[in-house]
């Protein structure tokens, strides 16, 4: 409690609280008072001279502090007494939340979709431009007095009756918007003060546009599902009809060959010696029929790998050796072997095939004598670590014609090859995650690099 002077507004009487304490009492208590407010206190005071009480807000400086306090004047015999009070704290909230309500208010309008706070009954609270225009003014109301469509305002009111229950609410809501239906992505969070609700923050974005596009793009993505299958169809169409035609004209060449013996042979006019060759013949162009045979089954087959891990030594010498021994090869071509590898997941079967036909090339490729040297060793590559095959030979090399589409079937540069060798060493290679690749200079040779992964 003070008492001034009422003439001077000097303190007279003092019981200064302890939160004013620095208030320089030497001087009238106006002159405390920040000057944007010394005003309103010279007011009160000289309202208090004919209506008593009177109160007043405004701030004091007290030493180095601000402070709010609230005033209440009355008029005494010996001059005016003034009960204060802090209102600092209740002046900083208030103030904090109209900062809020303008940042609220700020947002809201800057949000291109409906925006909405509803208090803690379930009334509006704040309402953005186009929520008013969705639903019109509805500051003070609830949902159920908005005039909605009566799905959509049980709807909402059930959400807003889960949000106020604590719930986080999201759901998608049809409604009649110009007579044309519309979906929302519609939110409903509640607002929380410790444990209690004490409002509901809502969202309604249009999602229609986004919808419809959805729609069309799972249309597209169905039509396009279509036309890849066709394609995909038209394209195995035309490869079985390129396979058929290569075919009958592999299989047409020895047929034909065996047609004119069997005739010559019919017609008895060829001696003793010439019937054995002609016979020879038919035995090597039915050979030759067999093998393509072979060769096709074992490309387009589809084969099941059972892989289990084996070294790979004993495989290639095994199929080193056989080749050497089906294409009569072992006096004129030097073989070396070296190296090493742990046993690497494989199909023994599958991998012997590919390798034999990798060794056949080569040692096909050689015309007279040459050399073959296989390598076996592991490396890292690809973050991957690998058992590496390499195969060299000392031939002419890849013909440049071939290089580019030497994996694919029927690619051949030989007069009796089928061009399927490459193309069943891929397949089976890939079956075994591995990778195979060719590196070859014209005059000096080629090798072949074969990389089958093993196990981490
Ligand atoms: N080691 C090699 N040296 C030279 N050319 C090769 C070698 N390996 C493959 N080729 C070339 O690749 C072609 C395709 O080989 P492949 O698919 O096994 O069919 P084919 O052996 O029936 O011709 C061969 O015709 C040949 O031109
Ligand atoms: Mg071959």
């Amino acid at each position: 409690m003070l008492l001034l002077d009422a003439k001077t507004g000097h303190v007279t009487i003092c019981e200064l609280p302890s939160w004013l304490e620095g208030l320089d009492l030497a001087r009238p208590l106006a002159d405390a008072a920040l000057p944007q407010d010394r005003q309103a206190l010279l007011d009160a005071m000289a309202a208090v001279q004919h209506t008593s009480p009177v109160s007043v807000e405004v701030r004091l400086r007290a030493g180095s502090r601000e402070v709010w306090v609230r005033a209440s004047l009355a008029r005494r015999q010996d001059g005016i007494a003034l009960a204060l009070q802090d209102v600092t704290a209740a002046r900083h909230d208030a103030r904090q939340w109209r900062e809020l309500e303008a940042w609220l208010v700020t947002l809201g309008e800057t949000l291109p979709f409906d925006f909405f706070i509803l208090d803690r009954e379930g009334r509006y609270l704040l309402q953005n431009p186009p929520s008013v225009k969705r639903v019109g003014t509805a500051l003070g109301k609830r949902f159920s007095e908005l005039g909605l469509p009566g799905d959509v305002q049980q709807l909402w009111g059930a959400g807003v009756e889960r949000a106020r229950a604590g719930e986080l609410v999201r759901e998608e809501l049809t409604w009649l918007v110009d007579g044309s239906p519309r979906t929302f992505s519609h939110a409903l969070s509640p607002v929380r003060d410790g444990d209690a609700v004490v409002g509901v923050l809502g969202v309604d974005i249009d999602i229609t546009p986004l919808k419809e596009s959805e729609a069309a793009l799972r249309r597209s993505l169905g039509e396009l599902e279509a036309t890849q299958e066709a394609l995909v169809r038209k394209k195995q169409l035309v490869a079985l009809g390129e396979m058929a035609a290569i075919v009958a004209h592999e299989v047409r060449n020895p047929l034909g060959s065996i047609s004119n013996v069997v005739t010559l042979l019919q017609r008895g006019m060829v001696s003793r010696e010439e019937e054995r060759e002609l016979w020879q013949v038919i035995a090597d162009e039915t050979k030759r029929l067999d093998l393509l045979v072979a060769n096709l089954l074992d490309f387009v087959r589809p084969v099941t790998l059972t892989l289990s891990p084996r070294p790979l030594e004993p495989l290639l010498e095994r199929a080193l050796q056989q080749t050497l021994w089906t294409e009569d090869a072992s006096r004129r071509v030097k073989t070396t072997f070296e190296g090493t590898a742990p046993p690497v997941p494989l199909d023994a079967g599958q991998l012997e095939l590919a390798f034999t036909n990798l060794f056949r090339n080569a040692v096909q490729a050689m015309k007279g004598d040459g050399s073959l040297h296989v390598r076996i060793s592991t490396e890292e590559h690809l973050a991957q670590r690998w058992a590496r095959v390499t195969i060299r030979d000392t031939g002419p090399g890849l013909p440049s014609e071939v290089q580019e589409r030497m994996f694919e079937p029927f690619v051949t540069t030989r007069a009796r090859g089928h061009g399927l060798g490459l193309a069943i060493v891929r397949k089976v290679v890939e079956q075994h995650h591995g990778e195979v690749s060719f590196e070859s200079e014209a005059g000096r040779g080629t090798t072949c690099v074969v990389r089958l992964p093993m196990p981490t």
